[in-house]
């Protein structure tokens, strides 16, 4: 369903009622993300985080490892939302998560009073480090 702007109202949804699971009470830096595969399914993922500095999981891998494991692999678009009063683009680490599978994936964040920003992920990742280019080709 898409809205005035353009964007995925629905999709923005999904990553909204992911936000409200996120678990940060270390950070208090809540995440909320909805991945939708190219056969229309959403999956959403929050941020996790834990007692032990540094294992942390972001809302965009962990949404991004799920789907995988239900055997999608194709993807168009994430939306991601935080409670921040700007809209937050991927971490590095993400970014990179994201460009195994989706290379020129469109990124849609937001923020809970609806300000939004959009990029795709060859804007915030140009040259992104691939092992194997031909991954994928005959
Ligand atoms: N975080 C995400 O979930 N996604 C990002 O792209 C950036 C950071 C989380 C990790 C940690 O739980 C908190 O935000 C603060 O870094």
């Amino acid at each position: 369903m898409k809205g005035e702007s353009g964007q995925d109202a629905s999709l923005r949804e999904a990553a909204l009622r992911a936000l409200d699971n996120a678990y940060a009470p270390y950070s208090n830096f809540r995440v909320g993300a909805a991945l939708r595969a190219r056969n229309g399914e959403v999956i959403t993922g929050c941020n996790v985080e834990n007692s032990v500095n540094g294992l942390a999981m972001c809302a965009e891998t962990l949404a991004v490892g799920s789907a995988v494991s239900r055997g999608l692999t194709d993807f168009d678009e994430i939306a991601i939302v935080t409670d921040d009063s700007e809209p937050t683009p991927p971490c590095g680490a993400c970014r990179q998560v994201l460009n195994e599978f989706a290379p020129n994936i469109k990124i849609s964040s937001y923020t809970r009073e609806g300000k939004e920003a959009t990029w795709t992920l060859n804007e915030l990742l140009p040259n992104a480090f691939v092992l194997n280019p031909s991954r994928g080709r005959v």
